[in-house]
């Protein structure tokens, strides 16, 4: 009859259509085999990278950090921290560590057309926000040590020096690429003819991360940031520096033993910048038609690769590019390309946290898409939710294998066959979503069975951990 053959029409081109989906998800997932040519390929770049010889995707950037911190850390230190549309300043006091330790902390905000103006002007800004905390705690004329955080990758010659290797993470601030950043922001204090600052130590995030953690854990020689940006550091030995391997080169002034005032300095805290995987193409196998999109459209296309497919500033732009791709197919939102669809950065991150709650019902995900302008049916939520799954699921699975290639080589370094570790973590995707952070273990478990990981998460412990190597540097000094 009529009504039979109608029927099993739109049964088949519901198959068909959920095929045609189907198809685009599957470049997103990565096969037991592609991950472990990933940790390769990582570790590979890690080996490049810490030569002095040859060009590496990652740049393996030596911090200056020896030591873990070892709760001697006494007095009153500072530390800042420069994010993406924030600035924090935090005062600690120790008091024999960290344990009963006294903070106080205030919170700026970076006007975004800061991260495109001139250096100067950014850095005044920051300038001016010091002066205000120094006031605000009233202690402006008391010249305390303060540890700069500064979440870019800078190439270091000494704790207190380092320059702008380039902007990540949407930044495009000019003439600070090839500048010491510590010298930028001296530089605008004094313009201000007010007060002076001792920035003792310039850090990573990951670093700063790594040095909370350790405080707590000992076995933390590992520091992850899955935020908005996506780094790790972890300790190295210095024999396979060779960057840093000395021969008579004195430049920087500060080498390791002097630092720390150790005898034997063994290792040195490495910020990888794996951001930077598949810059030169090492990724190009596994790159979706959808992450060429969000790359040729950011302020940095061909860079930081890896960084756009695991970190927070980026995921949502590839999940928009993917549901662009499938309306065009007319798979979705009844193949109508909306201007909401069309607006970049209208689907953040935190929404791919919320529309893959487990037990989110199908109305909750519409009413999420509902607001930001998304008009869809319930067969739409299903396949956005999906879209939001896939591009996670690879993300978590990504930095799972970066992990593992990071422990592995821990472990070969130091010839063992087991080797327990922990990892401290930041960022609100691994704090946040509800998957990331099991789907990331569960990586590494598989692609690393010779270690067994810990992963602690950290409570904006990066500043801390800033203090705690200012303190560090100070003690040893003195
Ligand atoms: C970017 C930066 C890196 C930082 C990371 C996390 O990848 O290049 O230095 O650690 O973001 O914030």
């Amino acid at each position: 009859s009529k009504g039979a053959a109608l029927v099993t029409a739109v049964a088949q081109r519901l198959a068909s259509q959920k095929q045609k989906v189907d198809e685009t998800l599957s470049l997103f997932r990565l096969s037991y085999q592609q991950l472990q040519v990933v940790k390769a390929r990582m570790r590979a770049g890690m080996e490049a990278g810490l030569r002095r010889e040859g060009r590496s995707e990652l740049k393996m950037l030596p911090s200056f950090v020896y030591n873990s911190p070892d709760g001697t850390e006494h007095g009153k230190y500072l530390a800042f921290d420069l994010r993406g549309t924030n600035f924090k300043a935090l005062l600690v006091n120790f008091k024999n560590g960290l344990q009963k330790a006294e903070l106080y902390n205030k919170i700026y905000t970076i006007p975004p057309e800061m991260m495109q103006g001139p250096g100067a002007e950014l850095f005044d800004h920051i300038a001016e926000c010091v002066s205000d905390f120094l006031d605000y705690m009233g202690i402006k004329n008391l010249g305390l040590p303060a540890g700069f955080i500064f979440p870019f990758p800078c190439k270091q010659t000494a704790i207190d020096a380092g320059t702008l290797v380039c902007w990540t993470k949407g930044f495009k601030t000019t003439d600070c690429e090839g500048h010491d950043v510590v010298k930028m922001l001296q530089e605008a204090i004094k313009r201000r003819k007010e007060f002076e600052l001792d920035i003792t130590a310039l850090v990573n995030d990951t670093v700063g991360t790594m040095m909370s953690c350790a405080y707590e854990d000992p076995q933390c020689e590992v520091g992850l940031i899955v935020g908005a940006g996506s780094n790790v550091c972890y300790m190295e030995e210095l024999r396979n520096i060779e960057t840093e391997q000395r021969d008579g080169n004195e430049e920087g002034g500060t080498d390791g033993a002097k630092t720390t005032g150790v005898a034997e300095v063994e290792r040195m805290c490495i910020n990888t910048e794996w951001g930077g995987l598949g810059e030169a193409g090492s990724l190009d196998d596994i790159i979706t038609p959808s992450d060429v999109e969000v790359d040729q459209n950011s302020v940095n296309p061909e860079k930081q690769r890896f960084e756009k497919l695991t970190s927070g500033m980026y995921l949502g732009e590839v999940v928009r590019h993917t549901l662009l791709d499938l309306t065009r197919q007319g798979l979705l939102f009844r193949g109508r390309v909306t201007d909401a669809l069309k607006t970049p950065g209208i689907i953040q991150t935190k929404y791919l946290s919320q529309i893959e709650r487990d037990r989110l019902a199908l109305l909750q995900v519409r009413s999420i898409l509902q607001r930001l302008g998304l008009d869809s049916t319930c067969d739409d939520s299903i396949i956005v939710k999906e879209v939001c799954g896939a591009v996670s699921h690879r993300a978590a699975q990504l930095c799972g294998a970066g992990i593992s290639a990071v422990i592995d080589k821990i472990r070969e370094n130091r010839g063992l066959d087991h080797f327990d570790v922990t990892v401290g973590v930041e960022g609100k995707l691994y704090k946040l979503h509800p998957h990331f952070s099991r789907v990331l273990q569960e990586t590494v478990r598989v692609l690393s069975p010779q270690c067994r990981v810990t992963f602690l998460p950290s409570e904006e412990g990066r500043m801390k951990g800033a203090a705690l190597i200012t303190a560090g540097v100070r003690q040893m000094k003195m």
